[in-house]
């Protein structure tokens, strides 16, 4: 398909949507999340629309990828970059939250009373929070652990911190925007991809991660987020893994193979290699029915009020160890 075409697919599949496209990768750790996305990103680059990549995983292999290829970042420089673990003041102001007021009476807010993020022309908040790479593509980090020691003595979740991250993916419009969840389903118990339009669970073609994979599947369910699945690192035909792909058949965006050339490799360096497997992939993605910026938000709404049922009908409840 040439990019034209491609670029008519985004403009129809989206034309309910306010052109925007929010991805979500999730997996067990090691799968090739970081890997994907960025064969993703490139491949996307070519619908020339402005793109912000998020990168949610304290590790920040995406953010250390990104930066060192398009700005020529070492290890240093990478500490610099603007944090969304710190954006939680900026944050309320632009949502002209009061201080005192807590998340959880934000979520709980109707879509018409919040103010949307926007990817192209970015607002205030989201271009404090971006680097840019180049003229169509940002990045948004939340940094290493280590940069936010307050946090290891802090009484608050460490998850409080990724707030204001979850909020803007479910309140981003008008561009693309690829979200590296980092490993395994935490960052599903904490809904942080709650407002994508997508998940694509990167599967290794192994029956364990299959097994796992499965964890990240339900709890996407449970929030009501679409998925799909890319199979990485084919190597054997294992049985666990056909049945697999008997049971998702059209869910399946992709089929890597395990391509040891490219292990450990920066994936825009060798990307030459590996375009082809992504293109038909962005096709896939571009053609699942995607939810309007309401939709994402109402899902939001849900789970709020899901979490306030539980939280009074807790109380309601003695305590008991045998339930
Ligand atoms: N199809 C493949 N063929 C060969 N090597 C691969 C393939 N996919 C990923 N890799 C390699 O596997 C390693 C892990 O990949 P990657 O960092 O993308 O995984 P991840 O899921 O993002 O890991 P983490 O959970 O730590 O974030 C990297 O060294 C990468 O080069
Ligand atoms: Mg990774």
């Amino acid at each position: 398909m040439q990019h034209q075409d491609i670029e008519m697919t985004i403009n129809t599949v989206n034309a309910s949507s306010n052109n925007e496209l929010v991805i979500a990768f999730m997996g067990k750790g090691g799968t090739g999340k970081t890997f994907t996305s960025l064969g993703l990103i490139q491949s996307l680059r070519n619908l020339d629309k402005a793109m912000i990549v998020a990168d949610a995983d304290t590790n920040r292999s995406l953010s250390r990828y990104l930066t060192s290829h398009y700005l020529g970042y070492g290890e240093e420089e990478l500490k610099e970059l603007p944090l969304m673990t710190l954006a939680e003041q900026d944050f309320y102001e632009f949502q002209q939250l009061d201080s005192e007021q807590l998340y959880r009476d934000f979520y709980g807010t109707q879509f018409n009373e919040v103010k949307k993020f926007s990817v192209e022309p970015p607002d205030l908040f989201t271009q404090k929070y971006t680097k840019a790479l180049d003229d169509k593509l940002a990045l948004m980090s939340v940094g290493t652990s280590a940069l936010r020691m307050e946090e290891l003595y802090s009484n608050r979740c460490s998850h409080a911190t990724l707030n204001p991250l979850k909020a803007w993916i479910a309140l981003s419009t008008k561009g693309i925007v690829v979200l590296d969840c980092g490993g395994g389903e935490d960052a599903g118990r904490f809904g942080l991809p709650i407002g994508a339009n997508v998940v694509v669970v990167v599967v290794e073609a192994t029956p364990d991660a299959i097994a796992i994979s499965e964890d990240i599947r339900a709890i996407d369910e449970e929030l009501g987020i679409p998925v799909v699945y890319v199979l990485n690192k084919c190597l054997n035909q294992f049985p666990e893994v056909e049945a697999f792909e008997a049971e998702h058949g059209d869910n399946i965006v992709g089929k890597i193979p395990f391509i040891p050339t490219i292990y450990g490799k920066n994936p825009l360096k060798v990307f030459d290699e590996i375009e082809g497997i992504f293109t038909p992939m962005v096709e896939k993605i571009l053609s699942v029915k995607l939810s309007s910026p309401q939709q994402r938000w109402e899902r939001v709404l849900r789970w709020q009020e899901r979490l306030q049922y539980q939280r009074e009908s807790k109380k309601s409840q003695p305590f008991s160890f045998i339930s």
